[in-house]
């Protein structure tokens, strides 16, 4: 099933369909012809496949064409467990509880808001 992605490639704006079941590296070299993007290992070790993804370099091997969702219910159970002992948590005290939950879209700064929005 395909969806309706838009993003940023290298200062133009796109909106395209993808497969959000595809890697980074091969939406990106197979769909928007970047074949610039080198695939090495496939395991994220060897950084051939490196892009800069929101100002990250990131190893694209390992991502998905979309935020994948993967962490998404250990991060709301990490925020429901803070929010219950402390409804008014700092937004510095959401990030250190949110601390122990890896994202590998490093969508991080989304999630903390959405912990922020849910305390307010
Ligand atoms: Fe080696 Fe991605 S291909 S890190």
């Amino acid at each position: 099933e395909q969806i309706t992605i838009h993003f940023n490639l290298n200062g133009k704006d796109v909106t395209v369909s993808a497969d959000p079941n595809k890697r980074l590296v091969d939406f990106l070299r197979e769909d928007m012809g970047m074949t610039s993007v080198k695939e090495g290992c496939g395991e994220g070790e060897c950084g051939a496949c490196t892009i800069i993804y929101n100002g990250k370099a990131v190893t694209s091997c390992l991502m998905l064409a979309v935020q994948c969702g993967y962490c998404t219910p250990g991060m709301v159970l990490s925020a429901k467990a803070l929010l219950d002992k402390k409804p008014d948590a700092t937004n510095e005290e959401i990030k250190r509880a949110m601390s122990g939950n890896l994202c590998r879209c490093t969508g991080y700064a989304k999630i903390i808001e959405a912990v922020e929005t849910a305390r307010d």
